[in-house]
């Protein structure tokens, strides 16, 4: 089922997002070559604690960390290490939030220094398409005509659309109905209603669509070892343009 929220949810969901967008303001400005992956999850631990909120993504399903911290051909799930930002790399940092029974959940792909012209092109690619895709989160489209506009505009810059992982409705639950994928058909799937709330997060390879995992169960790669880019934001779908709850 998928559920409409009320306004007072809508409230909280708001309090949730902020605080979600605000860590990964808060993290952009620590990410230099330097830096480990594993001091790049402890501030990001430190500041949701110390904002009333709790780290979702800590234990669940097992997951040892509070942040996703994915360098270069790391898709998502990236497990934080001592690993050594260098200057060059990309790495994308996804948060989730609690904050009074309500989720946030976002991400961004961020340089560490000075990157090549086709590492940032992958980021603004992979951003402008959660944009394309947001296009379609209003009332009476189908979900299908979002995942279509992503899965085309990545595609038409050559790169791979990921398959297995996607986006999801959030609300007292990271993950609730309805799937979002970043790829489909255009007038097809869930007719999308004022009041539904959800992520959606295009994660965009440099070649191909294909990835692999690591033997941790979480990291996963692409399978070409190309880079990877991740843009995610939770949204709230209204009648006419979306509410983007984490900026
Ligand atoms: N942000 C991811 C998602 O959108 C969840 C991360 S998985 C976790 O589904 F285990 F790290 F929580
Ligand atoms: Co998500």
């Amino acid at each position: 089922m998928i559920t409409v929220k009320k306004p007072s949810e809508i409230n909280k969901m708001r309090v949730a997002g902020k605080l979600t967008g605000d860590v990964l303001k808060f993290i952009e400005e620590k990410i230099k070559p330097g830096v480990t992956t594993a001091q790049v999850n402890a501030a990001i631990h430190e500041y949701i604690v110390s904002h009333d909120a709790k780290p979702s993504f800590l234990h669940y399903r097992g997951y040892p960390a509070s942040a996703c911290v994915s360098v270069n051909d790391v898709v998502v799930h990236g497990i934080p290490s001592g690993y050594v930002l260098q200057e060059g790399d990309i790495v994308s940092i996804d948060v989730g939030v609690v904050k009074d029974g309500w989720q946030g959940d976002a991400a961004r792909t961020f340089a560490v220094g000075k990157i090549s012209d086709g590492a940032q092109k992958l980021i603004d690619v992979t951003r402008e398409c959660f944009f394309e895709g947001i296009k379609h989160a209003r009332d009476g489209k189908r979900l299908g005509d979002l995942s279509n506009a992503i899965q085309r505009h990545a595609e038409s810059h050559g790169y791979g659309v990921v398959r297995e992982m996607i986006g999801h409705g959030i609300g007292r639950n990271m993950h609730e109905e309805p799937n979002v994928p970043n790829f489909g058909k255009e007038g097809t799937g869930v007719l999308l209603k004022s009041g539904y709330t959800i992520a959606v997060e295009p994660m965009i390879n440099a070649g191909t669509f294909k990835i692999k995992f690591d033997p941790d169960g979480w990291t996963t790669r692409t399978a070409d070892g190309s880079l990877s880019a991740h843009y995610e934001n939770t949204i709230l779908v209204r009648d006419g343009e979306p509410e983007i709850l984490t900026l």
